[in-house]
């Protein structure tokens, strides 16, 4: 009883000390006042963003190795413009099977990282007015546009190829805006239009497509957290395939507890 008491003292007395030691680098740490603040926007380590942020390690990784993320830091570092970064997690790329990225030369997949930024800072509030100025260039250029929705502040974003939403706004500070979608970005320009939804299979015409055969079954996420009901009621309407796909597991587990309760459903 003693030993525990006294542990908790000292537990209270490390938390203390810990607490004044981080107000006190906090102190340390802040600018000082100088007489000649300089205009140049402070730096933000995109690498470091993306490492803690997410995970965006798949993201992360994929713009080293195709060298864009020292494109995306340039334009943060020395541009008035800014950038703004759509990343998607890291369960996008792992649940991305059609189309496969594999394949993609590496000109190809240098587009594809680029694709993911536009060299121009916006705030979630620009997305309004962007949505109504038609197709918006990325860094990749010209041939590879996105077209903005803002619906009541949920943002979706379209490729021509699928479609995805805003999930979440991680850091927004000009001249730095890097936003969480929900999957990743596949440009018409390479992937060209999504193909129509695959004809259901003759012998049996009232089956649903398997989700993984629509293209933006398979990597959207109706249930996102941010998206509003509206947003969700209009995914549901838009999306029946991917809504029915993501609804038959709940209703095989309710068949299943209910046939396991002793009720016999037909
Ligand atoms: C940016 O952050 C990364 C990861 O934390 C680090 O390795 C790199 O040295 C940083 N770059 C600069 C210029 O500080
Ligand atoms: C960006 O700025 C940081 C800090 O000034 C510098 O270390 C880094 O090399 C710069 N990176 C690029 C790509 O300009
Ligand atoms: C990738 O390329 C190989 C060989 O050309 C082909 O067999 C395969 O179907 C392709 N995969 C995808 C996903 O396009
Ligand atoms: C939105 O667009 C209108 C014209 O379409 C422009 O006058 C206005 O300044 C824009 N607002 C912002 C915040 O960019
Ligand atoms: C964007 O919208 C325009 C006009 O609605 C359309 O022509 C274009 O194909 C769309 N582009 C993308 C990438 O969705």
């Amino acid at each position: 009883m003693k030993g525990k008491m006294k542990l908790s003292a000292m537990a209270i007395a490390l938390a203390w000390l810990l607490f004044m030691d981080s107000t006190r680098a906090a102190t340390v740490s802040s600018p000082s006042p100088s007489p000649a603040p300089a205009p140049a926007p402070d730096y933000v380590n995109l690498t470091e963003l993306l490492s803690v942020a997410g995970p965006f390690h798949l993201f992360l990784e994929k713009l080293e190795s195709t060298k864009v993320i020292d494109t995306f830091q340039n334009q943060a570092n020395n541009t008035d413009q800014g950038i703004t970064i759509f990343a998607p997690k890291d369960k996008a790329f792992s649940s991305l099977k059609k189309p496969s990225l594999s394949n993609l030369t590496s000109d190809q997949l240098k587009s594809l990282m680029l694709y993911h930024a536009i060299p121009e800072y916006y705030s979630l509030a620009d997305f309004k007015n962007l949505s109504q100025q038609g197709p918006t260039s990325t860094f990749a250029g010209g041939l590879y546009a996105l077209n903005f929705t803002d619906n009541k502040g949920s943002v979706s974003l379209d490729s021509g190829w699928s479609q995805t939403l805003i999930s979440s706004s991680v850091y927004s500070t000009r001249p730095v805006a890097l936003y969480q979608v929900d999957s990743v970005l596949l440009p018409e320009a390479i992937f060209g239009k999504a193909p129509p939804p695959a004809p259901a299979p003759a012998p049996a015409p009232d089956t649903f497509t398997p989700a993984d055969v629509s293209p933006s079954g398979s990597q959207e996420n109706p249930f996102s957290p941010k998206s509003s009901p509206s947003t969700s009621a209009n995914a549901a309407a838009s999306r029946p395939v991917a809504m029915t796909a993501l609804f038959s597991p709940v209703v095989a587990l309710v068949h299943l507890l209910l046939v396991a309760g002793g009720v016999v459903v037909l």
